[in-house]
């Protein structure tokens, strides 16, 4: 069956970006034109997505928002004679269906993705985290999907870091069954350099089957005292890891997120030219 449902876990506080982010969801935060968000979720929709479960909190409302139609603002624009900009307010309200549930309490990932089980039902899902952008010729989610179909069990992307780094990530061992694909026997979550069992990390993707919320309902708080997604994956009997083509991003930080804005700027088909102008003036300064 095709997999259609994205769940997207976007309750964190973004304490990276504070004060900004006591009015402004982080996930709102633009790379050029458009809010972080919208890349991730048409990653998803080019992967065949149809619908998003957003695991919000209070403060989120506005990504709500961002997604909905927008009947007033339509109209004004409309009645002003703007109608390149209705198709435009209106092609991001139609990109996906939204369902939208609560986390009330900041418990960790995994928590965080249980919360949205009557969301998804019994099936097999995708889950997103927000904060890696990939630019890539094949969507990461669309490369999961399709280790996915070939081969079933869960499925995460990987990447691999600087030992030094382990300590930030969750990290995947097991036999390399082509030069991208490994059958993962072990996996855990922010092990110490000397710990780690290798220097695979995961990347905010996975395509994870309905089982992951039984699983996760018994998993116990790990890492940081969180509930965290990887110890219930690690209880899953079959699961791969891919390593991506593709440039990652991690917007979660404000470097990252300049690294983003920079790398998107200076390719815009609107933009570029004046972006790729800006950077050779301020890179000599
Ligand atoms: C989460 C996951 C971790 C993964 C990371 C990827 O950690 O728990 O396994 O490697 O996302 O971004 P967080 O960044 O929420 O601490």
């Amino acid at each position: 069956m095709a997999v259609t449902k994205a769940v997207l876990p976007v309750a964190g506080l973004g304490t990276r970006f504070l004060p900004l982010t006591k009015a402004v969801p982080k996930e709102l935060l633009p790379i050029v034109d458009r809010p972080c968000i919208e890349y991730v979720v048409a990653e998803a929709v080019a992967a065949g997505i149809t619908d998003l479960v957003f695991v919000t909190a209070r403060g989120k409302g506005a990504i709500e928002d961002y997604f909905d139609r927008s009947p007033m603002l339509e109209a004004t624009l409309e009645a002003a004679g703007k109608g390149a900009l209705v198709a435009e307010v209106r092609r991001v309200a139609e990109l996906a269906r939204v369902v939208t549930v609560r986390q009330d309490q900041m418990r960790g990932l995994g928590h965080a993705v249980l919360c949205a089980a009557p969301a998804v039902g019994n099936e097999d899902f995708v889950v997103i985290l927000p904060d890696d952008i990939v630019d890539a010729e094949v969507p990461v989610v669309a490369q999961l999907l399709n280790v996915h179909a070939a081969r079933g069990g869960a499925v995460v992307s990987l990447k691999n870091v600087p030992r030094e780094r382990t300590n930030r990530y969750g990290i995947c061992a097991g036999p390399m069954l082509t030069e991208t694909l490994m059958r993962i026997d072990r996996m855990v979550e922010k092990p110490k350099p000397e710990d780690a069992p290798s220097t695979l990390s995961i990347v905010g993707r996975y395509v994870l089957p309905a089982a992951i919320f039984a699983i996760l309902r018994e998993t116990p708080p790990g890492a940081g005292g969180e509930i965290q997604l990887t110890d219930a994956l690690a209880r899953l009997p079959l699961a791969y890891g891919h390593v991506f083509s593709g440039q990652h991003f991690d917007t979660g930080n404000p470097v990252g997120l300049l690294e983003a804005q920079l790398h998107y700027a200076t390719r815009h088909p609107e933009y570029g030219a004046a972006a790729r102008a800006l950077c050779a003036r301020f890179a000599g300064s």
